[in-house]
């Protein structure tokens, strides 16, 4: 690093087709500009892994100071993750994890245990035939993987409790439609659904009501979006009975991938906090989603407001120049 020089983070995002990852990436950008030593570049691999393992192999041939990864699959960014670490580029894995041990730290919800909150919730609050429906996540996906494995452990612990069918979701609203009508129509016994995102919970609750099973059926998610269609509407809608918070952690990856650069101690695994939404607290969590959401679009305002004077000042800078001509 050369005096004077910029930090490079070089941000290998999954996709960013949905909000969730909308958000992380602003709350990544937020942190970002908070730090005018840092030059943050975000490639968005548009849920293709072969562009994903290009994009972190022009950020090694750039060589970039620190590498966030979230990645789309575990076993395919695996290898371009160790080419990183073997060049001397840290690389702070996010939210989707990679197989194996070279990478320099994790951060991201314990997935695992969002899973088994998802099957205590269904334990502790039903009340009729305990047969369930499980949607999840992409294959290869490591949320997909752990959540599967959570809810699986707790559901077969108990035997009142059934899960009837597994639907292989792949995150997105169109893959449980055909699959998840079929099986209703089959049986339309189900007390149940558990979607590994919120997205995926209310695409099950629209073909749901196509049968006229949505008030029926009760349905969980996971994400916790505070936005349009996000899962707190959704639960203080109705539709949703719960969903499982998964924040995405923007603001702390930048804040850990500067750590990372400083070579300051950090944990090999930093576990994001998570909670339970359902129309108990969906309202108070709401609220406190507002404000911090407001505070950020004050700090964006104020950046605004500094870069207008920063170019008025450049300006009026050019003129005293000019002037001097004279
Ligand atoms: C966003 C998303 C979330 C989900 C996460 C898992 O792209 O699909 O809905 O919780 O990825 O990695």
């Amino acid at each position: 690093q050369k005096q004077g020089d910029k930090i490079k983070v070089g941000f290998s995002q999954a996709m960013t087709t949905d909000d969730w990852r909308k958000q992380m990436n602003s709350s990544i950008k937020i942190e970002a500009s908070l730090r005018p030593e840092v030059d943050l570049t975000i490639k968005d691999a548009n849920n293709n892994v072969s562009k994903q393992i290009e994009d972190i192999e022009r950020f090694i041939s750039n060589k970039v100071d620190v590498i966030i990864v979230s990645p789309i699959q575990s076993k395919p960014l695996t290898a371009v993750v160790e080419k990183s670490i073997k060049a001397g580029i840290p690389v702070l894995v996010v939210d989707r994890k990679i197989e194996g041990e070279s990478y320099t730290a994790y951060l991201g919800a314990d997935n695992i245990e969002i899973g088994r909150i998802a099957g205590r919730y269904i334990i502790s609050h039903s009340k009729g035939s305990g047969n369930i429906i499980e949607i999840t996540g992409a294959s290869g996906s490591s949320p997909a993987y752990e959540r599967t494995l959570g809810f699986n452990q707790i559901i077969n612990e108990n035997k009142r409790f059934k899960i009837v069918n597994t639907i292989q979701g792949d995150w997105e609203k169109e893959s449980v439609k055909a699959p998840l009508k079929a099986i209703l129509q089959q049986n339309p016994n189900v007390e149940y659904i558990f979607a590994h995102n919120d997205r995926m919970a209310l695409s099950a609750w629209e073909t749901a009501k196509t049968l006229g099973l949505e008030k029926k059926i009760k349905f969980i998610g996971v994400d916790a979006l505070n936005s349009v269609n996000g899962g707190i509407e959704l639960v203080k809608s109705g539709v949703l009975d719960g969903t499982i918070l998964y924040p995405t952690g923007g603001n702390e990856a930048l804040k850990l991938a500067l750590k990372m650069y400083n070579k300051e101690s950090i944990s090999r695994n930093n576990i994001l906090n998570t909670i339970v939404i359902d129309k108990n607290n969906a309202e108070i969590i709401e609220n406190q989603m507002d404000k911090v959401d407001q505070q950020q679009l004050v700090i964006e305002s104020q950046q605004g407001a500094i870069k207008v004077q920063e170019r008025e000042y450049a300006s009026q800078n050019n003129l005293v120049r000019l002037l001097s001509f004279f």
